[in-house]
């Protein structure tokens, strides 16, 4: 092979071993008995342990409320692991050598007796790394969390002042706070038992491969970070959009709403990784740092443009997928005169060298016609001349989007010839699609979450600033709104692609929602 051609092989290059160094230890996942232990945990430990990615050995202790022996807990992983697993069937085997791994401690959160009791199982896990090298999983209800971290630290289980090699950690799953001040709230409270570095602040959306791609699809290909600016961009459109209702969270879901349960993190999160600037390293202060700058970029709303900039919405009773769905007012444990919002767009600017007047429209919502989340990054036309100057407005513009989820890929749009004697331009598809490329794996983002926080590298998780600035963001629209009731032109019927006004809110500078397509 001459040099030429071997220039032009696919060559991978690894940036780390692939490999985690991961230590022995006990992992604590209060809220055992919960829907997150039985849907996500549960599944992304036993794909981790049969990866051989655990830490070996490892202890994971769940903590209920509920009486239960460890076998009975085991038995209750395993019939969640036979409906939530992303591989199936469950390997028997595996999991045989797996469940001896799991221990049950029933207690109440709140209360002492359950961390002395927690304290003596983790002692007798003998050798000192796996009894002192611990990570507290947090994923009871969100009003404990400052709770479980106090009584963790009053038993002498979680210190500030770590002593290595032996470490402690907490994972902190969302909701983080309701509000500005209430995150900041959790902040002082963890803070008096636990330093940053411990804190692991969870988006899941940062756990997924097509997330983790933004950065090195950005920064690892000078063909499109050149194109990354107010100089070729005209707007970027952000969705998050899911077919399900609110199903049997209707109580969380009306202390949340849209903006709290998926604006607040996801979108913004999303919104970080798009139009950041290039990091000085990869390490994981370097890429916080960039993203809180950005974050603390965005125009900061004020009422008037909280009404003319953000469209709230709420399903009503429609059809998705031929289906009948109920309208939110009608789900489980919603008031039937609820004005919570679930359906969310709103136009933002980001005032910086790069972004300067670039639109970023961002919007989720649930029973729209399809789940999907995508990026769209829509490029200027091209000057009104020639084709332009023939087609006017139909001829398309030119639009990169990434697809996070489901059928992952990127897709570059751009106009080509019809073939014929006559003369005919239309947008034609060049597309990358993971599956086709690499197969069809794709780890769970917890999987890698889990992982990271045992190896304690906080890359992919909230840093206190993020959480706070994109916090105050989100109390300026919500305190905007006050206890305004929603009006009709807010209401869209479910399977539909959300209120009226989301349109307007694109039309008014003549641009066009572009919804995800089923691919
Ligand atoms: C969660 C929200 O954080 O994200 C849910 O609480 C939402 O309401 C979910 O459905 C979406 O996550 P995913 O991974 O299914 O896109």
């Amino acid at each position: 092979m001459d040099e030429l051609e071997q220039l032009d092989e696919l060559m991978t290059c690894r940036l780390d071993s692939g490999h985690r160094a991961v230590t022995p230890c006990a992992i604590v996942i209060f809220g055992a008995s919960g829907d997150l232990t039985a849907r996500k945990l549960a599944p992304a430990l036993y794909h981790l342990f049969c990866q051989r990615l655990l830490p070996d050995p490892v202890r994971v202790v769940g903590v209920a409320r509920r009486e239960k022996s460890d076998a009975a807990w085991r038995d209750e992983l395993f019939q969640a692991l036979q409906q939530f697993s992303r591989t199936q069937p469950v390997d028997q085997a595996k999991w045989e050598a797996f469940a001896p791994n799991l221990c049950y401690c029933r207690g109440d959160v709140t209360e002492p007796a359950t961390y002395e009791k927690l304290a003596q199982l983790l002692a007798s896990f003998g050798p000192a790394p796996l009894a002192r090298n611990r990570l507290f999983y947090l994923a009871t209800l969100p009003s404990q969390f400052g709770t479980v971290v106090e009584r963790l630290h009053e038993a002498g289980l979680l210190r500030r002042d770590e002593q290595p090699p032996f470490w402690q950690r907490v994972v902190v799953e969302k909701p983080f706070g309701h509000d500005l001040a209430s995150a900041r709230k959790l902040n002082s409270d963890l803070f008096r038992f636990a330093h940053e570095g411990q804190i692991l602040r969870i988006d899941h959306y940062l756990g997924k491969e097509t997330v983790q791609n933004i950065l090195m699809f950005r920064f690892s290909n000078s063909v499109f970070e050149q194109l990354w600016s107010r100089q070729s961009v005209d707007h970027v459109q952000l969705t998050v959009s899911e077919k399900a209702g609110v199903g049997s969270r209707g109580g969380y879901y009306e202390e949340a709403g849209a903006a709290r349960d998926v604006v607040q993190n996801h979108l913004l999160q999303i919104l970080a990784l798009v139009a950041m600037e290039p990091p000085a390293s990869l390490a994981a202060e370097a890429i916080r740092d960039e993203k809180v700058k950005l974050l603390k970029s965005i125009r900061p709303l004020s009422r008037e443009e909280v009404a003319r900039q953000v469209v709230r919405g709420q399903y009503f009773a429609g059809h998705v997928d031929g289906q009948p769905c109920p309208g939110y007012r009608q789900e489980p444990k919603v008031s039937p005169g609820s004005n919570v919002e679930t359906y969310l767009a709103l136009k933002l600017f980001i005032d910086n060298w790069r972004w300067s007047n670039v639109p970023f429209y961002l919007r989720t919502g649930k029973r729209l016609p399809l789940s999907a989340s995508e990026v769209r990054v829509q490029f200027r036309p091209t000057p009104n001349v020639l084709f332009a100057a023939q087609c006017g407005p139909r001829l398309d513009a030119n639009a990169i989007t990434l697809r996070l989820q489901p059928n992952e890929g990127i897709s570059l749009r751009f106009n080509g010839k019809v073939p014929g004697a006559s003369v005919q331009v239309r947008p034609v598809r060049m597309h990358f699609g993971y599956d086709a490329e690499f197969g069809a794996y794709t780890p769970e983002a917890y999987e890698r979450l889990l992982l990271d926080a045992l190896a304690g590298d906080a890359t992919l998780f909230i840093r206190r600033d993020e959480v706070e600035t994109a916090w105050e963001m989100v109390d300026s629209i919500r305190s905007a709104w006050g206890a305004k009731a929603l009006t009709n032109r807010d209401f869209y019927a479910a399977g539909t692609w959300g209120p009226v006004a989301a349109d307007d809110l694109l039309a008014q500078s003549g641009r066009l929602w572009r919804n995800p397509k089923a691919l």
